[in-house]
């Protein structure tokens, strides 16, 4: 894992002291708030609906047992004892002090941690596969990679004020674990013989995004060798911050600039830009060296992995027979086939945590108890490490086969082992008006409804794989659009409603939902979804997954189903 050097230190330590001055100033008043407010926004301080609330970066999803007991401790004293891990590799705290923020960030600092560029108009916390550098589909690991990119993308000062805000993936393995089609840049990594010698490189996606207009990447640019990065993405980026469109918000993201001018067109244009950047700078002398690769790459080489032999299921459940009793059997089976994955190395195994058991407040949560058990967990079975996926759940990447059962054991006494990963209510959820001021609707409270509607989980782990995902608003947090089921909360003369769409969905074969028709009440929601997945069953062939299914047959019968017996109250056409 990567570790801060003085430079890293500095600048945190740095921005403690100057926020802590700019909080004080606010609070005696010589700053006022309008003065003040870009200034929080630039440490992740926002205000909602009822509190502040701090977004802090998780870069690239990976954790310290270390870091997530500071994160435990911050939860404890300065929150209400828990934390939101969010869509895109952060965490939120929803009700801090304002005066107690400079020592939150302290707090953050001293464990390599801060909040800067998790607001604004700036390069966002570059997210990646949560699996990185042991998924068994892996071709690279991309974590040097995000490293270096993170490190060249902080504050940036040609990029502090763009025109919107700017988000960046990079995976480098076979199933695309990122979402990467719905980023304003997509970084593909390769490695490939017959590119380039096989040396990496990377495949360029731009003007990909949810919200309001959501629209999939485009490939930009094949095969970018991995040192000239830095100088590809600032032409790129400066592309966009010359003509991307700063008089209407709505319209301000890279996705409308390359949707307007077209992809080769943007494309061309980047092309120009590159030119000249090289040139100006003698072929790049911002670009990436080996001696930079090399510092930063040390801290990504493999843990001490034992020799193992390879454990099959078979195995794995007989191994396991003896010590437990019959509904145990079924619910470590069941685990065993939906949270853990398989992993690079022979013998070892990744576990996904659950931070989705049904009915509990927010899909994502984690309460500081268990975030400090986490933190054991990891430091027992996975190296002292884990990582936070983009669902909100979290993963142990390290864990021995062998190992599995006692994992199992020790994170149930937690909450943390619902074997639902991938199923119906493994699903996604914004804070939604529960805590966000920009909402339009309640998000948490249609995601229990959920979960409690389909709480059996026989009948879940039949349906197999589905996602679900819920926004309070068009913004688009909670990924609605790449949803199999997408729900959006909508108002209509002050009333909560809400929007569905089917077939979304992310990875290799990313698309994105369309809406089946007007709104429906939100005590409707779960009588809807029961439509919807009886039409499923009743239609779909052997071992055929949903989005299978809705993608041969398309909308209308879902659509007649959702309509049959709901929705009569529903106004208007869909927003
Ligand atoms: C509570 C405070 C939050 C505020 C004020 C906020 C604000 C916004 C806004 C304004 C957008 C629209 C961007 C655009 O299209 O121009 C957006 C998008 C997004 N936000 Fe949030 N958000 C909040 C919380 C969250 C949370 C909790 C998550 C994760 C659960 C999240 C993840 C995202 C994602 C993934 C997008 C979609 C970006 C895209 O693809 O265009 N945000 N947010
Ligand atoms: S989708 Fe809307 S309601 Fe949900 S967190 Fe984002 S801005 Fe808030």
């Amino acid at each position: 894992m990567y570790k801060y050097d003085h430079i890293d230190q500095t600048l945190v330590d740095q921005r403690v002291t100057q926020f802590r001055d700019q909080v004080e100033r606010r609070l005696n008043g010589t700053l006022a708030e309008e003065e003040f407010r870009p200034l929080r926004l630039q440490n992740g301080l926002y205000h909602q609906r009822h509190a502040y609330m701090l977004r802090v970066a998780i870069p690239y999803g990976l954790l310290s047992a270390k870091q997530l007991r500071t994160l435990a401790f911050i939860a404890d004293k300065y929150d209400r004892g828990y934390g939101h891990f969010t869509t895109r590799q952060n965490i939120q705290f929803n009700w801090v002090e304002l005066e107690q923020t400079p020592d939150i960030l302290a707090e953050l600092a001293k464990v390599e941690m801060h909040a800067i560029q998790t607001s604004g108009n700036c390069i966002r916390n570059i997210t990646s596969d949560a699996f990185a550098g042991v998924a068994a589909d892996e071709y690279v690991d991309p974590r040097p990679i995000c490293e270096l990119l993170r490190q060249w993308s902080t504050l940036h000062p040609e990029f502090a004020h763009l025109p919107r805000k700017f988000k960046f993936a990079i995976n480098g393995a076979k199933e695309d674990r990122t979402v990467l089609l719905c980023h304003d840049v997509g970084i593909e990594l390769q490695k490939n013989p017959s590119i380039n010698h096989g040396e990496l490189t990377a495949n360029i996606y731009a003007g990909g995004g949810m919200g309001r207009t959501p629209i999939l990447g485009s490939l930009i640019k094949q095969n970018v060798p991995w040192q000239v990065l830095p100088s590809y993405l600032t032409a790129l980026l400066r592309v966009y911050n010359r003509f991307g469109r700063r008089d209407n918000i709505y319209k301000a993201r890279i996705k409308i600039l390359v949707k307007a001018l077209g992809p080769e067109e943007f494309a061309r244009q980047v092309e120009g830009e590159w030119a000249q950047l090289h040139n100006a700078t003698k072929q790049g002398k911002d670009n990436f060296t080996q001696a930079e690769w090399e510092r930063v790459a040390k801290h990504f080489t493999k843990p001490n992995y034992k020799i193992l032999s390879v454990l099959s299921d078979e195995q794995l459940q007989s191994h396991a027979q003896s010590k437990l009793d019959a509904n145990e059997k079924i619910a470590f089976t069941r685990w065993l086939e939906r949270n853990v994955k398989p992993h690079q190395v022979p013998g070892y195994a990744c576990v996904i945590l659950s931070l989705k058991p049904h009915g509990t407040a927010a899909p994502g949560d984690a309460t500081s108890a268990q975030m400090n058990a986490i933190a054991d967990l990891a430091d027992q079975y996975s190296f002292g490490e884990l990582r936070v996926t983009h669902e909100q759940n979290l993963v142990l990447a390290d864990v021995e086969q062998a190992e599995l059962l006692n994992l199992w054991r020790a994170a149930k006494n937690y909450n943390l082992v619902l074997p639902n990963i991938g199923l119906l209510t493994d699903l996604i959820a914004c804070p939604g008006g529960d805590f966000c001021s920009l909402a339009n609707a309640k998000s948490l409270p249609i995601a229990k409804a959920i979960q409690e509607r389909f709480d059996d989980l026989d009948y879940l782990h039949d349906l197999g794989d589905i996602s679900l995902n819920i926004s309070g608003c068009i913004n688009s947090c909670g990924h609605h659009h790449v949803g199999n089921i997408g729900v959006l909360g909508v108002d209509k003369d002050g009333e909560e409603w809400y929007q569905i769409t089917l077939g979304g969905d992310q990875g290799n074969d990313a698309s994105i939902g369309k809406v089946i028709g007007p709104s429906f009440y939100a005590n409707e929601i779960p009588d809807v979804m029961i439509s919807i997945i009886n039409t499923y069953v009743e239609q779909r062939s052997t071992d055929e997954p949903f989005i299978e299914t809705y993608r041969r047959l398309g909308v209308i019968p879902f659509k007649e189903a959702a309509y049959k017996n709901n929705g009569k109250h529903s106004k208007g056409a869909a927003v």
